[in-house]
């Protein structure tokens, strides 16, 4: 039988600067030792801004708390003359374990699409770094093809070429749940979610989609996070608005207690 460990993630997206940052991660370490948290039955991790990942990484080191994190994008490119861009090597390098590729605020603000998502795929795990794929459909697609043609064809094409060894996480945030205060419920997220473990099946084999964890994300808070969690394809939750609250981030990360 395959274990996979919850991932519960918190997205901050354009919030908290590196002074912030240093508050929240130190607060949010201490929350979770108060409440005597096991990191081997539950992962934790942070997406801060760039600016603030250095911060992080000594706050991190220095108390060697359990808290993973990463960053939110990363270039498809290794280095060179790409003004604002960053490096996934530049990312490996502050320890980052993890770092977001495709979220529907990049795709649809920043015109990625699944090549350029399956290139920032390919340029983390060359680094070493775990990418978070997100995939998810908007309130359209979902009139138009059901609930799980989009996510699903988003994640199909951003495996092209992956090995089938390689250590990734899959987040399906439905575009119309992000933000919303509507989140899907845990059958509808369980639904896609079996279907994203079938994609991972048919791309990158047995052992792969068996080990691989697959989030859920939008509109997740302290009061629904239970729901998702008790699906047998959920295996964590990327949280946006309810990270930023640290005692409702830290309620999340001890849904089960
Ligand atoms: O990446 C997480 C995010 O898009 C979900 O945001 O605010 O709905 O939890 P939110």
């Amino acid at each position: 039988v395959t274990t996979r460990t919850p991932l519960i993630a918190g997205n901050w997206k354009m919030n908290l600067d590196h002074f912030q940052a240093i508050a929240f991660v130190q607060k949010l370490a201490w929350a979770l030792k108060d409440a005597k948290h096991d990191y081997s039955s539950v992962e934790a991790a942070v997406f801060p801004p760039f600016t603030d990942l250095r911060s992080v990484q000594t706050i991190v080191q220095a108390d060697k708390y359990e808290i993973g994190y990463g960053a939110q994008d990363v270039s498809v490119h290794a280095s060179g003359a790409y003004t604002g861009e960053v490096a996934a090597s530049f990312l490996a390098s502050l320890d980052c374990r993890y770092v977001l590729v495709g979220h529907s605020e990049r795709r649809t603000l920043h015109g990625e699409d699944d090549a350029v998502v399956a290139a920032k795929v390919s340029a983390a795990l060359g680094s070493s770094l775990v990418p978070v794929i997100c995939v998810g459909e908007t309130a359209e697609d979902l009139e138009k093809h059901g609930p799980s043609a989009v996510p699903v064809a988003q994640l199909t094409r951003a495996l092209e070429g992956v090995d089938s060894a390689a250590d990734i996480v899959v987040a399906y945030e439905p575009v119309w749940a992000i933000g919303s205060g509507q989140a899907a419920t845990p059958k509808q997220a369980e639904q896609v979610a079996a279907e994203l473990r079938s994609a991972l099946r048919e791309s990158l084999g047995d052992e792969a989609a068996d080990r691989t964890r697959i989030l859920y994300g939008g509109s997740v808070k302290a009061n629904n996070i239970a729901g998702f969690m008790r699906e047998p394809n959920v295996d964590g939750a990327l949280v946006g608005g309810a990270s930023l609250d640290l005692n409702e981030f830290a309620s999340i990360i001890r849904y089960q207690s």
